[in-house]
């Protein structure tokens, strides 16, 4: 099986039920903070095994590192900081240098213990650095965009050093059938014998155009199986929140991919709208899943039109030889063709112009549901347009 990024094995920084229990006596003792929903999947990713090699938290030098070269201190690739940002208002007392700190769970009600962290450094982020990492890593410093403005807002403080998380907050409860680890995957491949296995990365209910992106994926590598793994955790304003995703992707699984061919999974992260780097980190964390290719289609974790639709594809071809192991899958954008009856990519298509396909913007698919219509059975399969109508008429 492809191995894990940068490592031999998956290092899953969640502790063993005997360590969890020493830590929660531990951290009792500790100074305590609640961290950010961002810092709190960043735990959450440690913790199952998706940052692999990562220990926990990047020091501020090496957040520029990463932002500047793709780089940690180690010379390992990594595309995007993994920081715990803080308010220095939000400082606890007692908190030192090779200290350790309890870090509190913002998503959990009455804020649990999620982790204990060594702090190794303690960093202040000026505005200057702040943008340049920003800069850097999201390709604008436009606060309109919501993975920028989460920054922004987080705080000024960087604490670094290794964590041991106690368990993977809300994802696992909230999510029983569909949150998965790295390893549970893995150990999933291994059980089903898949070799060549293409992860198709979603944030959205999928609609025709995504089911035929992983039906072609699968064919044109060869692949034994699809993962579908959809994004659990924060998503902007306007999205389709997770449940109603995973519900709508269950019924399309169920209903148009050939049995045993697919497997569905769920990762603990909140969407950074990251684009180009973003598909980078996501490619880090299918390698560490098990999985051999990353489909890579039209605006990848794009938002608005910060991104070009295929930078998140170009990205891939300028890595150093060896970054990765898993390879991508580059789409071309795909859509319903009324001449051929069929969901084909623009490129395979070059008699058509661009009245021969069914283009619906989010927009125009938000409205229609939003006016309780059904999408056009050409865009979206009557079992999902059903389901996301119903969750319309209740938004
Ligand atoms: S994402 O933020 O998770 O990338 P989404 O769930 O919409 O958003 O997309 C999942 C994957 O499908 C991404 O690789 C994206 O590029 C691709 N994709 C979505 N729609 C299309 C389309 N019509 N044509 C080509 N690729 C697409």
């Amino acid at each position: 099986m492809i191995k894990p990024h940068g490592s031999e094995d998956l290092l899953p920084r969640l502790a063993s039920a005997e360590r969890a229990a020493a830590l929660r006596a531990e951290a009792e003792r500790l100074p305590s903070l609640v961290v950010s929903s961002a810092a709190a999947a960043n735990a959450v990713m440690l913790a199952s095994g998706y940052f692999t090699p990562l220990p926990g938290y990047m020091s501020l030098d090496e957040a520029r590192s990463v932002a500047d070269e793709m780089k940690l201190l180690s010379g390992l690739f990594w595309p995007v900081p993994v920081l715990n940002v803080v308010r220095a208002s939000d400082l606890p007392e007692g908190l030192e240098i090779g200290g350790r700190l309890a870090l509190r769970d913002p998503n959990v009600e009455g804020a649990p213990l999620l982790a204990v962290m060594k702090v190794e450094s303690i960093d202040t982020l000026d505005d200057d650095t702040r943008e340049h990492i920003t800069e850097r890593v999201y390709g604008t410093t436009d606060r309109e965009h919501p993975g920028v403005k989460t920054f922004a807002e987080a705080g000024d403080r960087v604490l670094g050093g290794t964590v041991d998380v106690l368990g993977t907050s809300y994802f696992g409860d909230e999510f029983p059938d569909t949150f998965r680890t790295a390893g549970q995957i893995r150990d999933a491949i291994e059980k089903l014998g898949w070799q060549r296995v293409v992860a198709f990365q979603t944030r959205n209910p999928m609609h025709r155009a995504h089911e035929a992106l992983c039906k072609m994926a699968m064919e044109a590598v060869s692949a034994d199986g699809v993962l579908i793994h959809m994004l659990l955790g924060k998503l902007k304003p306007g999205d389709i929140p997770a449940a109603v995703r995973d519900a709508a992707i269950r019924e399309l699984v169920d209903g148009y991919f050939p049995a045993g061919s697919v497997m569905i999974a769920g990762y603990g992260f909140d969407m950074l709208y990251a684009g180009p780097r973003e598909a980078l980190l996501h490619a880090v964390f299918r390698q560490n899943a098990g999985c051999t290719h990353l489909i890579v289609g039209r605006d990848h974790a794009g938002v608005g039109s910060y991104y070009g639709a295929f930078d998140a594809q170009e990205i891939f071809e300028t890595l150093p030889a060896g970054a990765l192991e898993i390879q991508i899958f580059a789409a071309d954008h795909t859509a319903y063709s009324k001449k051929l009856g069929k969901v084909v990519m623009l490129r395979d298509a070059v008699d058509h112009d661009k009245s021969d396909f069914v283009f619906l913007s989010g927009t125009k698919v938000r409205d229609m549901l939003s006016a309780g219509e059904d999408l056009p059975p050409e865009f979206s399969r009557p079992e999902v347009s059903a389901i996301l109508k119903a969750h319309y008429s209740k938004a």
